[in-house]
């Protein structure tokens, strides 16, 4: 029973079991491939930038929007990449990770009993979020790719989703549509047309869309990242929202934001100046470092990406997993029917247990949990010599 002191909008959620997944290898001894956090360094530029910034006393509040030259930076950052159009005094809020600036995107758009349609499998805070805000959820599948056979508007090999099954989700009630692309936890990267779609369905129902952008540097296999913001009639009704943790590997730097037409920002910055009122600071001001790195920093964090994807999925194959290739992030969702018939929670704990390799059930990711039975999620944002570990330990598997 829960006690009657606490409110019902957290009685609706459990703690988060891919933090758990963290404390549960920490306590076993496990290698960590559950929370999705690097175990390599910055650049040392960054870190140089944030022992600076202290040093040179950047140590009070920012403004609740965020330093100025980080909103110019983050502004030139997608004229640069985007060719967007962003006014850093009227578009732009800087939040403690992309976390919060989704929360306070939905705190300052979404009412009680609102209707919010999410793809599932989703991002675990997003169904939080949700009761936090009390509204609704919908929920739309993303279906794990069919051999031979193309589907929906993907390509084939891809997640995919029925465009009918979205299009029914829309109706008079919806007010936002969150839209993670590159996607926690499949790696599904939104193409053009699925975007379009999307588009096409916000604005003849007049709903906003709520984007999770913080991967949009890792894609692999050629895929290409489009921000829905981009797309025709999409500018004033987006909340972009994205991030330093995944690109620049600072994830305890807790720095994110947002950026949307005027009146959704000021919503969305009343939100977050009450919720945390800035983001550190000296670590804002090491952030302009960050948007300053040259194309190839970025062409690098691809191509170290790519063999770390690559060395994973062999990894799952060869003791029997079945993954899915992720065109984008830096997780592999994996049936692993063919090694056990427990369930998704079951398995993961012996993994870390008996194995010594940690990984998050799938059931966070959906909201029935008979949909996750037998898959579990692997982050292999993790050194070379990290993964070598995981594999010789998962070899235990065949035995
Ligand atoms: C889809 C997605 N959004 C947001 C976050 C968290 O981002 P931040 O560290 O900026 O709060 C994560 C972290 O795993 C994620 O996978």
């Amino acid at each position: 029973m829960q006690s009657p002191r606490t409110s019902y909008r957290t009685q609706r959620f459990p703690e988060s079991l891919i933090r758990e997944m963290t404390r549960v290898a920490l306590q076993v001894g496990a290698i960590n491939l559950s929370q999705g956090y690097p175990d390599f360094s910055p650049p040392q530029a960054i870190k140089d930038a944030a022992v600076k910034a202290i040093e040179d006393d950047w140590n009070q509040y920012s403004v609740t929007w965020g330093l100025r030259p980080l909103r110019e930076a983050i502004a030139e950052h997608y004229r640069r990449h985007y060719e967007m159009d962003v006014d850093p005094d009227k578009n732009i809020v800087v939040c403690c990770g992309a976390t919060e600036s989704m929360l306070a995107a939905m705190l300052g758009v979404v009412n009680p009993g609102d209707e919010v349609i999410l793809f599932e499998p989703y991002y675990e805070s997003y169904l939080p979020n949700c009761h936090i805000t009390q509204s609704i959820p919908r929920f739309v599948a993303l279906r794990p790719p069919v051999e031979g056979q193309q589907c929906g508007l993907a390509e084939p090999g891809q997640w995919w989703f029925d465009p009918d099954e979205l299009r029914n989700a829309f109706n008079e009630r919806t007010k936002a549509i969150i839209v993670n692309s590159p996607h926690n936890p499949t790696g599904k990267v939104f193409n053009e047309a699925e975007l379009r779609l999307i588009a096409e369905l916000c604005q003849r129902f007049d709903v906003i869309a709520i984007t999770d952008e913080i991967y949009e540097f890792i894609t692999y296999d050629g895929a290409r990242h489009i921000p829905l913001a981009t797309l025709p009639g999409m500018a004033d009704r987006t909340i972009t929202i994205s991030g330093m943790s995944k690109t620049f590997s600072v994830t305890g730097w807790r720095l994110g934001y947002a950026i949307a037409t005027e009146d959704l920002m000021t919503a969305t910055r009343k939100a977050h100046d009450f919720m945390s009122v800035c983001a550190a600071t000296p670590l804002q001001v090491a952030a302009i470092t960050m948007l300053t790195m040259g194309d190839e920093y970025y062409a690098q964090l691809r191509a170290e990406y790519r063999e770390r994807r690559d060395f994973a999925l062999e990894m799952l194959r060869e003791v029997g997993f079945k993954p899915v290739v992720p065109r984008g992030a830096y997780y592999i969702m994996a049936d692993f029917s063919e090694l056990s018939d427990e369930d998704d929670v079951r398995f993961a704990m012996r993994l870390a247990k008996e194995i010594g390799v940690a990984c998050v059930p799938g059931s966070p990711f959906f909201s029935r949990p008979e949909l996750a039975r037998s898959v579990v999620r692997f982050a292999f944002c993790k050194k070379m010599e990290t993964l070598a570990m995981a594999r010789e330990r998962l070899q235990r598997l065949r035995r």
